[in-house]
């Protein structure tokens, strides 16, 4: 296999005027708005990966019988690109979401796309959509690589014919109440993922079993989930769409471990940066009655919310069928502070100096 493509570039085709686009660029929320282009590039078993290009934003024929549309054959990532002060764009560690597209590719028998074509799939992107990539405070664009099972075929095995797009959808905050503290709602009806299943792959699957529990969540009041183990409903996992640290009076940060959760590259840098600052970190398990009776005793006292989209998030309470806790949130608080670090990193406000972040 080559070790660079050659895309086939199509000329601009931007079908907003510029003033529409400033206005969404200004107060874009998240995911709903969606850039002028895409990349796709096929995949088949005889011919490897093959007709890369650059296109048009706009819907993809699917024959009825697509494999994905049965057997949710189906990976996909999240990573964001950041205007930095002098006008040039950056991507955070995206290297590690090539590595773990690969490993959810494994997981769910797709292939394995090489790093040197993932981050040239960002370039070619931003090259087309650089005015897409917002410059107000906290905002970015969201790149969302996504691979599928596309041949038409109604047996189940690994699909032969796989294609993989990134799209991009400029970003604001993810939680509609910015960055104030978050409420959880602990789920004991339902798992997100079991032992030696799908719930540390990247996979549309892992969200779509999310949903019916993040609609009691949002019932009882609540900005997310969070779900326990599936064998003996005791430890924590993640949130229904990141993952979950916990603070301890004494300094120490403690985060699941975990093989059906997601390895977040938001909160391994997060616990990175609390390393670098001197901080215990514990990746262990942890019950929920650690959490209940740590809040209860003043042993934990704060817990936050973190991942690509939402960046972190302080968590404010967590509420059960029986209980609440509520954590205090101050400008002083650890997770403040260490989302600032990593904000700044990104943005390029401090020097780089993990080697995170890459010009795209
Ligand atoms: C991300 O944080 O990038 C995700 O993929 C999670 C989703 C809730 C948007």
């Amino acid at each position: 296999a080559p070790s660079t493509l050659e895309f086939t570039r199509h000329p601009n085709t931007a079908a907003l005027a510029e003033m529409e686009r400033a206005e969404i660029l200004a107060d874009p929320g998240f995911g709903k708005h969606f850039t002028d282009h895409m990349v796709d590039i096929c995949w088949s078993a005889r011919g490897g990966w093959h007709r890369p290009r650059v296109q048009p934003y706009g819907p993809i024929q699917l024959d009825p019988a697509a494999a994905v549309l049965h057997y949710a054959q189906e990976i996909f990532e999240g990573l964001k690109a950041y205007r930095h002060q002098d006008g040039s764009i950056w991507s955070f560690r995206p290297e590690a979401n090539a590595a773990r597209m690969q490993r959810s590719a494994r997981r769910l028998a797709l292939p394995e796309l090489p790093t040197e074509y993932f981050l040239q799939s960002l370039r070619e992107l931003i090259q087309a959509d650089a005015s897409w990539v917002p410059s107000a405070p906290d905002t970015s664009l969201y790149l969302r690589p996504f691979m599928f099972a596309k041949e038409a075929f109604l047996g189940v095995r690994a699909a032969e014919k796989v294609n993989y797009y990134v799209i991009a959808s400029p970003a604001g905050a993810y939680f509609t109440g910015g960055l104030a503290p978050v409420s959880i709602w602990l789920s004991t009806d339902y798992a997100r993922a079991g032992k030696g299943g799908t719930g540390a792959a990247k996979t549309g699957g892992n969200y779509a079993s999310s949903l019916v529990a993040q609609a009691e969540a949002y019932d009882h009041g609540c900005d997310q989930v969070l779900f326990l183990d599936s064998e003996e409903g005791r430890y924590l996992e993640e949130l229904g769409g990141m993952n979950i640290v916990l603070v301890k009076k004494d300094g120490t940060l403690v985060t699941p471990a975990s093989d059906s959760i997601l390895e977040g590259i938001t909160r391994d840098s997060i616990l990175q940066l609390a390393e670098d600052r001197g901080h215990r970190v514990e990746r262990r398990k942890v019950t929920i009655d650690e959490w209940r009776e740590g809040a209860a005793s003043g042993d934990i006292v704060e817990a936050f919310a973190c991942g690509t989209a939402a960046v972190l998030a302080p968590i404010g309470s967590l509420k059960g069928a029986d209980f609440e806790i509520t954590h205090l949130d101050g400008d002083e608080s650890l997770a403040r502070s260490l989302r600032q670090e990593l904000t700044d990193i990104q943005y390029g406000r401090v020097e780089d100096t993990h080697g995170w972040m890459m010009r795209l």
